[in-house]
């Protein structure tokens, strides 16, 4: 007998999860299976009454936890066919564990579409949602109009409400609204672009701050158009600022280099670290170079006070394989690049070795910041902590969101504690690929500074071809998931 599941609402994966569950236990193939949400079509016929999950004789039925939180954000996509794909896919997992590895799976290659454009919606929504401020008998509040993709609202306003903790405002789109009165974040029916406020002093405000950052010696419209769709103009006041200022930047920087300051301008800082406020900056951040940007404003640990700057990864955005080191050197803290020193140029020979021309992987590390203690000139590496690897990560993640790739190589103790939340023994780790959190896959093996550190020639040269096999590991499963 077909079964018409109703959902309760667009969001309602715990509904999904607890329907699938009795529906998988009650051996129910996909095909007698469809999910309704209240946005389909009218019922045809009546809904089935929910199947018990509990009977006591049934068989227990684990699901990886990979699936679950891929499946979470998938079922916020706008693809009405979202949760029948989902339950398709649970009830394959069922024969077949490996399932989510196999990215000729069209159903696996749509999932993890599906949970990339999401992922990326709220990205878009943190960095584009712009409150008006409205005088009311109780104070000011701020509303914003937006329109978001995927029904990503609940998701993506706890960020608001971190971010503007004190304010009481609330953000109107079509299908659902968020209001945060300074405590709790309560979400409602949608609204219309009317019920929202137009111009105000607010947005006057904006403008003028707009036009104060736009660097006329830099304008790049493609730039600004890729940070900025086009179909997000709409929304946003400072767009009508975008012509003008471009016309009038050639002017603007004729002044500016008229005006230029003859000394460097000093370093500002917060006076005590902030860790939230990295995290806050990663969700603003909509691409790699806007990361790098915030990234170069870091003061969520005390390492970047001595520090010559942020040395950001670099690589594609589309780079299959991700390498983190541990943290900048002498030398790339003065280069503002990551692995341009003596372990760089190891890690770029046992790369050329394995097969990848490193042109084509993104390289970051663990930490932003050179740590180091000085020593008459020198300045001698020091390992950093878990405090600042911590403090350090929502950068990591960030730039894991954005890239994507098919495997990350972690180099080292402090790569493997910052991908995996604990410190973990490289060499018994070491070569061979595993499930890392958020759906990713990764391997472990040693930092090229190790084989620096080796003394015995043939000790280095054993040691720099295991390096290389376990490259190749990752080369080959890039290869293979492509
Ligand atoms: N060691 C690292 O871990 N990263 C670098 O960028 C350089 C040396």
């Amino acid at each position: 007998m077909p079964h018409r599941i109703a959902l309760d609402g667009e969001t309602d994966f715990a509904g999904w999860r607890n329907h699938a569950r009795a529906l998988i236990l009650a051996n129910v193939p996909p095909e007698d299976v469809s999910f309704v949400t209240e946005d389909d079509a009218p019922a045809l016929f009546e809904d089935t009454p929910p199947l018990s999950a509990t009977s006591e004789s049934q068989p227990e039925f684990r699901v990886p936890r990979r699936f679950v939180e891929l499946a979470e954000q998938a079922a916020l996509h706008r693809d009405r066919d979202r949760f029948d794909l989902l339950y398709r896919i649970l009830w394959c997992l069922r024969g077949e564990p490996q399932l989510l590895d196999l990215a000729s799976d069209p159903d696996i290659t749509r999932l993890h579409a599906m949970t990339k454009a999401v992922r990326r919606d709220i990205h878009k929504m943190h960095a584009f949602v712009r409150f008006r401020a409205v005088a009311t008998q109780e104070g000011e509040h701020y509303v914003a109009w937006y329109e978001p993709d995927h029904h990503i609202v609940e998701a993506a306003t706890p960020f608001f409400a971190r971010r503007f903790a004190n304010l009481v405002w609330t953000i109107l789109t079509p299908e659902r609204s968020a209001h945060w009165d300074g405590a709790d974040l309560i979400f409602g029916p949608g609204a219309t672009r009317a019920d929202a406020p137009g111009e105000d002093e607010l947005e006057t405000l904006w403008l003028s701050y707009y036009a104060s950052i736009f660097n006329p010696a830099r304008p790049k419209p493609r730039a600004m158009r890729a940070e900025m769709p086009k179909r997000f103009w709409h929304n946003l006041p400072e767009a009508q600022l975008i012509a003008p200022l471009l016309a009038g930047a050639e002017e603007r920087t004729q002044e500016m280099i008229a005006k230029a300051p003859t000394k460097p301008v000093a370093r500002r800082g917060a006076k005590h670290p902030d860790p939230a406020a990295a995290e806050q900056r990663v969700e603003a951040a909509d691409n790699l170079v806007q990361l790098k940007r915030e990234a170069l404003e870091c003061r969520a640990c005390p390492l970047w006070a001595p520090a010559t700057q942020t040395v950001f990864g670099e690589g594609p955005k589309s780079a299959p394989v991700l390498l983190v080191g541990e943290q900048p050197g002498d030398q790339e803290d003065l280069a503002g690049r990551p692995f341009v020193g003596p372990a760089g140029k190891i890690l770029d020979r046992a790369l050329a070795d394995a097969g990848l021309d490193r042109s084509r992987a993104y390289v970051t590390n663990a930490v932003k910041h050179f740590k180091f203690e000085p020593r008459g000139k020198r300045r001698l590496h020091k390992k950093p902590n878990v405090g600042e690897i911590r403090a350090c990560a929502p950068w990591l993640e960030g730039e894991l969101s954005l890239v994507s790739p098919k495997i990350v190589v972690m180099l080292g103790a402090s790569a493997a504690q910052a991908m995996l939340g604990r410190s973990a023994p490289v060499m018994k780790q070491r070569g061979r690929i595993f499930d890392l959190p958020g759906g990713r896959h990764g391997l472990v093996t040693v930092h090229p500074s190790y084989l620096l550190r080796l003394q015995g020639d043939d000790e280095r040269d054993e040691a720099y071809k295991e390096f290389v096999q376990d490259l190749k590991l990752a080369v080959r499963y890039q290869a293979e998931h492509a």
